[in-house]
């Protein structure tokens, strides 16, 4: 996801709003940022990098011009360059366009536009936006009506801002990518979310999907598709700007436990084809894999790699799964017929770097899973599958270990060739339970009644050991609590001499054979444990337990995604009650390019 900007005002003051924005928005994306200013020229400044690299590339004292847009940006199609940084402008550099999501038709357009003369500059999806609005007015559209025209041709997301040279009214229009209006005194403001604006005007107007706005310095006006003018309600916002980077959550890893339904649905699309029921990922539509499969990674991401091999097992693919940090090719046999895979969201972490880069250097198939376009894991492997999960600031990986599951679910259907009408249907569904559990969780309770144990413990079977080992880490991780997952039937086997009155166990009971978890249930239940089920099938396991934390069905390999929401509440409010920095815990680091 990128962050949006975008200012019309009577005075000289665009520059110093779109800079300030900018940097408000940057959370949203940092690989390259650029403005648009009409003073009534357009000027373009845009560079690679941070904001701080756009503030020296233009003049000191700044820029003039009371009408401009603003990007910064999270790469999808083209690496992190000047070129791909936006704005993109059309042939005569007149009218200038800034684009958050993803344009699914826009190789099309592409080839239609360059067949009628149009040249382009960079590799993004977006820059056929200008061209498009320039092609209808050589065709007599006025711009109101060209900008209309270009947008009706787009297919997928997009929260688009367009000015042009000599005018001070910005256009903009939204599907599914977030875009806010503020109405100030002295001039207005649209941007991808409040806090870029928050300091000016704290009224606002949200843009519903298919909606346009008009914006000059005399006032906005909303019409829908067909150019009706809307009513649209003006909001006022509570939060002071610090909060506003949050969109009002305490915490970055809340907002982005909250944002995994549509950290989903953007994994999902272009992938999951509902016409004719199957999956395919574009980016490995030339990947190739005869051999075993091996994942490596870290952390969060090294409970989803299990997750992975265990769904490519299960589809009758040989895979394993390494500790990146204990993958060793001089012991561990590795061909040219493996197929390596790195599960890494920043794709920087250094010990699953290097277990990459001795796998290149034995020849093998490597392939990156991770959620940052351009990064070196990205770079430096034969093929790459992105999560799309957006950026994740929280140092504790939430959305992106729901994402990397969707993500290695989808790859193993197009590798075994075997993608069920059924497993789709589940797939689809997926990013509304995940908002039923958010909605109607009672984590917080649970937190509550167990804030002060001694240690915790975590079991599951099967997709839900991984998930186990991941509930435990997120505990330790963010409250510094004493914490263990394990496979259920692995407690009998030592663990259980831990287990007493003191130490809370959450079992995940999910699927169809229940019974030997419950098994296990009633082995710690023996031993005083308090035992909380995450479970599907309430009735077949409250009267086993003390407490129950209830997730839809989605058959045996989604629910564990389901229930793993659920531990990452319980985690976030026992580390909130005991006022931890949930967003830098201690000694942890977002992406530990270190060994
Ligand atoms: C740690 C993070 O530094 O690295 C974890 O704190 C993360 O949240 C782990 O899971 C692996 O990171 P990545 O970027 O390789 O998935």
């Amino acid at each position: 996801m990128c962050g949006i900007i975008g200012y019309t005002g009577t005075n000289d003051g665009a520059f110093d709003v779109l800079m300030t924005g900018l940097a408000g928005l940057e959370y949203r994306g940092y690989d390259s940022a650029g403005i648009a200013i009409a003073d009534p020229t357009l000027s373009v400044h845009k560079r690679e990098g941070e904001v701080a690299a756009l503030e020296s590339a233009v003049p000191a004292d700044g820029l003039g011009g009371q009408t401009g847009i603003g990007h910064t940006r999270w790469s999808t199609h083209g690496p992190p360059s000047d070129a791909n940084a936006h704005p993109h402008t059309d042939c005569s550099g007149s009218i200038a366009v800034v684009h958050n999501g993803i344009i699914e038709n826009y190789q099309s357009l592409r080839e239609r536009l360059e067949a009628d003369g149009h040249t382009f500059e960079s590799d993004t999806d977006t820059e056929v936006i200008p061209h498009l609005i320039e092609a209808a007015i050589d065709t007599g559209a006025t711009r109101e009506e060209a900008f209309r025209q270009a947008i009706s041709q787009l297919e997928g997301s997009y929260a688009v801002a367009t000015v042009f040279e000599d005018d001070e009214t910005i256009y903009a229009a939204r599907n599914e990518s977030p875009l806010v209006l503020g109405i100030g005194d002295e001039g207005h403001y649209l941007a991808s979310d409040v806090p870029a604006f928050i300091e000016y005007t704290d009224r606002v107007v949200y843009l519903e999907d298919e909606q346009f706005a008009r914006i000059n310095p005399s006032g906005i006006v909303v019409t829908d598709a067909t150019g009706a003018v809307v009513d649209t309600a003006v909001e006022t916002i509570d939060w002071d700007p610090e909060d506003a980077g949050k969109s009002g959550y305490d915490h970055y890893m809340f907002k982005e436990i909250n944002e995994q339904p549509a950290a989903i649905r953007k994994c999902l699309r272009e992938r999951v084809v509902e016409l004719d029921q199957r999956i395919s990922i574009e980016e490995l539509a030339d990947l190739e894999c005869q051999g075993p499969v091996q994942f490596v990674a870290c952390g969060t991401s090294y409970h989803a790699a299990l997750y992975g091999a265990r769904l490519f097992q299960e589809a009758g693919i040989q895979a394993q799964c390494f500790l990146a940090s204990e993958y060793d090719v001089e012991t561990i046999p590795v061909t040219g017929e493996t197929l390596v895979v790195a599960v890494t969201q920043s794709g920087e972490t250094a010990d699953t770097m290097s277990a990459l880069r001795s796998a290149n250097r034995i020849g093998a198939n490597t392939l990156a899973v991770t959620n940052v376009v351009g990064s070196s894991a990205a770079r430096e492997s034969d093929h790459v599958l992105y999560i799309r999960a957006g950026p994740e600031i929280g140092v504790a990986a939430t959305k992106t270990f729901a994402s990397q599951q969707v993500a290695l679910a989808m790859f193993a259907c197009t590798l075994s060739g075997d993608a069920s009408a059924e497993f789709i249907r589940q797939l689809r569904a997926l990013p509304d339970q995940l908002q039923q559990v958010l909605d109607e969780s009672n984590a917080r309770a649970v937190a509550d009644a167990y804030v002060d144990a001694e240690a915790y413990f975590f079991i599951g079977r099967g997709y839900n050991h991984p998930v186990a080992l991941e509930g435990a880490l997120k505990l330790k991780e963010i409250s510094y609590k004493h914490a263990e997952g394990f496979a259920a039937g692995e407690l009998k086997h030592g663990p259980l001499a831990l287990v007493s009155e003191k130490t809370p166990v959450f079992a995940l009971v999910t699927g169809s054979d229940i019974s030997k978890t419950l098994g296990n249930i009633k082995e710690v239940e023996a031993r005083n444990a308090p035992v909380v089920a995450i479970t599907d099938a309430p009735s077949q396991v409250e009267q086993y337990v003390d407490h129950v934390l209830e997730v839809p069905s989605a058959g045996p390999q989604l629910t564990p995604i389901l229930a793993n929401v659920q531990l990452q509440l319980v985690s976030y409010w026992i580390a909130n009650r005991l006022g931890r920095s949930i967003d830098k815990p201690r000694n942890l680091a977002k992406s530990v390019t270190v060994e």
